[in-house]
């Protein structure tokens, strides 16, 4: 596992999309796995902004998002799809029939709905770098704890603290939704490189089990440490209770002269 703790939200804006920007250097067509909510809002800012400076390019590219609530239109502005509208697709010039949600319509069967996902990500070859965000209990997409560490694309309930943590999203007298589709613990670990980013205090409890603790269903993001190739990139807030921080510190400055003259993928 890389751990890279930077200054603060921008710097891991920065870092995350400096390597997404890597990524497409050398693979134009690749497969992004995407995640919603407050922590990769920055970085698609910054996505964005070197799109218009004409430093990356989204036209080959292919993109799964890792959750999606059920029982959501997609033209809800509530739904996921909208916030990747709103604060990616539309933004740049990525061809929006290549990019996928895991949708299941009002009649759709969950089951067939879930393997349909799993078959469409297999068929573009699989997910090359996946970006993640991290619950407060420890959540990676909608895998609540005990969610299986082998589990594939599913229908999730969210727990009372997710619910509770999202309702800030909600106005009054909106349906805040209870369920989603979300890829499973397994369909994550299958991508060739994770990020997962957090940043904030609320963060920083579920960030040392995740790294520090014992690989467990209470803690999902921990599975993580069965993935060849994950990193954490978290800000001082978020890094706040890891017992290792200056051990990972130097890892990284030691790596980070690799990287810069090797590159990272
Ligand atoms: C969203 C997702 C969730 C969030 C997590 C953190 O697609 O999969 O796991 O990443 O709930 O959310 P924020 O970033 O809003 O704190």
């Amino acid at each position: 596992m890389e751990i890279v703790v930077l200054s603060d939200p921008n710097a891991v804006a920065d870092f995350a999309a400096a390597r997404v920007c890597e990524l497409l250097d050398g693979k134009p067509a690749a497969v992004l796995g995407l995640a919603t909510g407050n922590t990769p809002l920055r970085l698609y800012a910054k996505l964005v902004e070197l799109h218009r400076a004409a430093k990356i390019s989204f036209r080959e590219v292919r993109t799964f998002n890792l959750d999606e609530y059920l029982g959501v239109a997609p033209d809800d502005p509530q739904s996921y799809r909208s916030y990747m509208q709103r604060e990616l697709f539309a933004k740049v010039d990525i061809d929006v029939s290549n990019t996928y949600l895991p949708v299941c319509g009002e009649h759709d069967d969950p089951r067939d709905a879930s393997a349909d996902y799993e078959g469409r990500i297999r068929d573009a070859g699989g997910i090359d770098l996946q970006v993640l965000g991290i619950g407060r209990n420890g959540h990676i997409g909608f895998n609540e704890p005990t969610s299986s560490l082998a589990s594939r694309t599913r229908v999730k309930t969210l727990t009372a603290d997710t619910v509770a943590a999202n309702s800030r999203l909600f106005g009054e007298g909106e349906r805040q939704p209870d369920m989603a589709m979300t890829m499973g613990i397994a369909t994550i670990l299958d991508s060739r490189y994770a990020m997962l980013l957090a940043t904030g205090t609320e963060k920083a409890r579920a960030v040392g089990a995740a790294i520090e603790g014992a690989v467990s269903a209470m803690c999902p993001a921990s599975a993580l440490q069965l993935h060849p190739n994950a990193s954490f990139i978290l800000d001082e807030a978020a890094a706040a209770e890891l017992a290792g921080i200056e051990h990972y510190r130097s890892v990284h400055a030691e790596n980070s002269r690799l990287t810069t003259k090797f590159g990272f993928f």
